[in-house]
């Protein structure tokens, strides 16, 4: 039995791209996540129409007050407040995103809001080819204000870039091309114009919205060494360094970790700066720090040599697994159980992650996402049946209470997600939702709503508040 803090923010996340739909409608324009949902559109469900929050939102909503969510994290899709990324605003979207605010709190439900979730209007790709371009930062310098002078005076809980550290690691979300000779000056340019966007969104927060808290939201990192072997612990500490510490440093103290500059310097891809930057960088304090967990990974040891020279992809390693100073290799780890995705599954170490990045910035922390992907069966009675998702995400519950206890202030979690969502390379496949939505990827049907176990598992947990966590 663990207790949590009264005001503890029991929540479920999504994001725009994810579960709106409405992808062209009242005017949003369209944005990276969209172009790149296109082209899978024959294989697997897209952006169009997702789960269709854009027009189901008062019900859904409805739902999250059956559920007895505390707080519910989502994102705005900048296309929809500002369809080209740097133009002019459009008060539909202003209008949509205040209705669901609006609904949110007259249901008891705290926002919690990410502003960019991987969806960069696709405009601001023509026009600067994306966060290459400085002037990216300050379009969404412009975009975060519009956002906090229209809905800061009742959203309180900001995140500025979602898993910046893992997106930049993906061509396809930050938009660049796979036959580009300077690939990896390119993306140090465009991961250093996120932090600056980063730091004048964390500054205009605060200097508008009266009580505002903003934050990162980043794809936390625990590795183990394969082994005892010194090298092996060092490998599965440079891929923490290089996967995510670097990113939480750079919010933090504003300026990159030696060892990230010298293999910026190594690979001769120092981005561009400006003299002003450090001030705009060092001056950005955030409020909190928010995590997205799902697994642990676990490395070896494998140092450059002339057939694996430093800095290139070793084939059959995916862009998240690739190594950018020496190399490392991801291994299985044999005491995990994975999902039936891959996903090697590990309450501890959601514990070991809450417990070190408290350790090192001593700010409060919320899981921003954690869950299980399942490809639920919708069974007899309108039933789904996920007693695997619920035993997920109890053991995680018990582990976050675990780090309370370690002394760890930890604000609140937010369940990966509310409903059923497109998942990124799977579409309605792989499932995370308490609730179910009536869809197939080819076909829409009637997107019903339906209440897993899960949910009701869940809303038990959060009537108990403080107290106990339940038994399956
Ligand atoms: C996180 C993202 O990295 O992982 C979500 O923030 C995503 O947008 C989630 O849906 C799960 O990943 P996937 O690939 O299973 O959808």
């Amino acid at each position: 039995m663990y207790k949590f803090p009264k005001d503890f923010l029991w929540g479920a996340a999504s994001s725009a791209f994810q579960i709106e739909g409405g992808w062209d409608e009242d005017g949003k324009g369209m944005t990276v996540a969209d172009y790149n949902s296109f082209k899978r559109s024959d294989k697997q469900a897209d952006t169009k129409v997702a789960s269709d929050f854009y027009h189901h939102w008062e019900e859904d909503i409805e739902l999250m007050k059956e559920l007895g969510l505390k707080a519910y994290r989502f994102s705005i899709s900048w296309a929809r407040i500002i369809p080209d990324g740097d133009g002019e605003i459009n008060p539909k979207g202003i209008e949509f995103y205040n209705k669901v605010i609006n609904k949110l709190l007259s249901c008891g439900i705290v926002p919690i809001v990410t502003l960019y979730h991987f969806d960069l209007p696709y405009a601001l790709v023509k026009k600067y080819n994306g966060w290459e371009a400085r002037e990216c930062a300050y379009a969404f310098e412009r975009y975060a204000k519009v956002c906090f002078e229209n809905f800061g005076d009742r959203v309180k809980f900001w995140l500025v870039h979602n898993e910046q550290n893992l997106m930049m690691r993906v061509d396809e979300r930050m938009n660049i091309a796979a036959d580009v000779s300077n690939k990896e000056k390119i993306r140090a340019q465009m991961d250093y114009h996120m932090f600056i966007a980063h730091a004048l969104a964390v500054r205009a927060c605060h200097e508008t919205v009266k009580d505002g808290k903003i934050a990162c939201a980043v794809s936390s990192t625990v590795t183990y060494p394969m082994t005892n072997n010194p090298e092996d612990v060092w490998a599965a500490r440079l891929n923490n360094l290089f996967k995510t510490d670097y990113s939480l440093d750079m919010y933090s103290y504003g300026e990159y970790p030696g060892y990230y500059m010298t293999y910026l310097k190594e690979q001769n891809i120092v981005p561009a700066t400006k003299p002003e930057d450090k001030e705009i960088l060092c001056g950005a304090k955030m409020d909190f720090i928010a995590l997205n967990y799902y697994r642990t990974l676990t490395a070896r040891a494998f140092p450059a040599d002339e057939v694996h020279p430093k800095g290139l992809r070793i084939e059959g390693m995916n862009e998240v697994d690739y190594d950018m100073y020496g190399y490392w290799k991801i291994e299985r780890n044999t005491n995990l159980q994975a999902s039936e995705y891959g996903a090697q599954i590990d309450p501890t170490g959601l514990r070991i992650v809450l417990n070190d990045y408290w350790s090192r910035y001593r700010l409060p922390l919320i899981i921003t996402e954690n869950g299980l992907g399942a490809a639920d069966e919708l069974a007899e009675g309108e039933k789904i049946h996920d007693d695997y998702r619920i035993d997920y995400i109890r053991r995680h519950i018990e582990a976050i209470g675990a780090a309370i206890e370690d002394g760890v202030q930890v604000l609140g979690y937010c369940l990966w997600s509310v409903m059923d969502l497109l998942s990124s390379h799977e579409g309605f496949k792989k499932r995370y939702g308490l609730i179910y939505v009536n869809r197939s990827d080819g076909d829409i049907m009637n997107l019903a709503r339906i209440p897993k176990d899960s949910f009701r598992w869940y809303k038990k947990v959060i009537q108990g508040g403080s107290g106990q966590i339940l038994q399956n």
